[in-house]
């Protein structure tokens, strides 16, 4: 049975002052029984480790580079991140593909180089409106887990996490129906089980786009939405609580 998670992606949102005072809200709260994560910008990640270490919550990075090392100015890796601590590394996140020119390639790359580091990847997909609207939803989706699953080696049965994000519910108000992600969701789990009915199993997939505490719910209860991927909520306390409750 596979066990909700709720990640908190802080974009580039927080302060070492209001880094502390959402960590130690979280700290003090009762979170429920699924797997919590903060993905802090990355200049936090320590400060995060710092406070968190010891605590039942985990903690990654929104991004990494796909190589290990290197001249290459404001990059970092995954083994970075790893040493600090990262269980996850956020990898094809919308934001990376559309303001930073992210490829499937690049997404495939860098979902290697956090496998190989040791961190989780939480592989990102979701198509924008106009590929919604123009019913390209499945295509789009299947082709960009597609360039990730390819990147597998052989037999792998876990050690990833695929975040279902459609563009068009990100930071929008606008989220998707619980309807709307539970076919797609099905759907990516569907082209898991055609490599592997363990992979399908095992892997942890999450929904993203304006999941709050009064949506969380209904969300959740979808046999294939394993958790949440959340941005603008995790920024707050009592809504953060409320979604990692939601999920279990
Ligand atoms: O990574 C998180 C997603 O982009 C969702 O962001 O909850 O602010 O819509 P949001």
């Amino acid at each position: 049975m596979r066990k909700p998670l709720v990640v908190g992606n802080w974009k580039m949102h927080g302060n070492t002052a209001e880094n502390v005072a959402l960590l130690e809200g979280l700290l003090s709260a009762e979170l429920g029984t699924s797997d919590v994560a903060v993905c802090p910008p990355s200049i936090y990640v320590a400060q995060v480790a710092e406070k968190l270490k010891g605590s039942a919550i985990g903690w990654g990075v929104q991004n990494i580079s796909a190589v290990e090392k290197g001249a290459y100015t404001g990059e970092i890796s995954a083994p970075m991140a790893k040493d600090l601590g990262s269980k996850y590394a956020i990898i094809g996140h919308s934001e990376r593909r559309t303001l930073f020119g992210e490829v499937d390639k690049d997404v495939a790359d860098k979902f290697v180089a956090a496998q190989q580091a040791g961190l989780t990847p939480i592989a990102c997909v979701g198509e924008n409106l106009a590929e919604r609207e123009a019913g390209e939803t499945l295509t789009v989706v299947g082709r960009q887990l597609g360039a990730i699953l390819a990147a597998l080696s052989a037999g792998q049965v876990d050690g990833f996490v695929i975040a279902y994000e459609p563009v068009w519910a990100i930071g929008t108000g606008k989220t998707a129906t619980p309807e709307q992600a539970q076919e797609v969701h099905k759907f990516i789990r569907d082209q898991l089980a055609a490599l592997s009915a363990e992979l399908a199993e095992n892997i942890q997939i999450l929904y993203g786009g304006s999941v709050k505490a009064d949506n969380a719910e209904a969300l959740f209860a979808n046999p294939d939405i394993d958790g949440g991927l959340v941005g603008g909520a995790s920024l707050l306390v009592d809504q953060f609580v409320a979604i990692c409750r939601a999920a279990g």
